[in-house]
């Protein structure tokens, strides 16, 4: 565990939050390096048509940092917050706009960008409102695609990793508002939230 830790980040990282972890799943070099092609995969795929990202907040706002900053052309961001009910690590679906787009979608290639898609709740919900206002084109980009964990099907267009089905942290994830500063992602021990429940 400790040597993980240390070949993911320097000893900065070990100790502290990093105890509630059980593994390092993504070292912080392996998601620059992929979300750098996923960057670039999408500059390719919407030259000339000036998208809009649109970052689902709070968990993206690493992932569409580094996300935007390895695409080289003209594009807009803008930032959706939404809440969730259910408990703390799942999701019920029913989802409430907490803060909504500052600018009109209509006629605009707009790009989704998610920390997780896990259910594929949230997801089908944003999905579908953001549908009524008309984009030109609306896909999906997630860092983490926990596949097994669907409960409804959602097409993610772009998927960093695919991710196994248990609670991870890290790089804007988080549990109760902690972990998200972790340049790394991890898996966090089951005891951690079992214990707060
Ligand atoms: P879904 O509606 O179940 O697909 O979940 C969507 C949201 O739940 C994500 O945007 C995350 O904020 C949160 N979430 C789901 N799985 C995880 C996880 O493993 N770690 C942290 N947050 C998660």
């Amino acid at each position: 565990m400790l040597r993980a830790m240390n070949e993911a980040n320097s000893d900065v990282w070990t100790g502290g939050l990093t105890n509630d972890l059980s593994q390092v799943l993504l070292s912080e070099a392996q998601i620059a390096a992929r979300v750098g092609q996923l960057g670039r995969q999408l500059a390719a795929d919407y030259v000339e048509k000036d998208p809009l990202l649109v970052g689902i907040l709070s968990g993206s706002f690493p992932f569409i940092a580094d996300l935007v900053r390895a695409m080289n052309l003209a594009l807009e961001v803008d930032f959706m917050a939404v809440s969730s009910y259910g408990d703390r690590t799942s999701s019920s679906g029913v989802v409430r706009i907490l803060k909504d787009l500052n600018t009109s979608i209509a006629g605009r290639h707009v790009i989704v960008v998610e920390d997780i898609v896990d259910t594929g709740l949230t997801l089908h919900y944003l999905y579908e409102n953001l549908r009524t206002r008309q984009p030109a084109s609306l896909k999906v980009c997630a860092l983490l695609d926990k596949r097994e964990a669907r409960k409804r099907e959602v097409e993610v267009d772009y998927v960093g990793f695919h991710c196994p089905n248990e609670f991870v942290v890290g790089y804007g994830l988080d549990y109760r508002g902690r972990y998200r500063n972790l340049p790394f992602i991890g898996v966090l021990r089951p005891e951690v939230y079992r214990k707060a429940e």
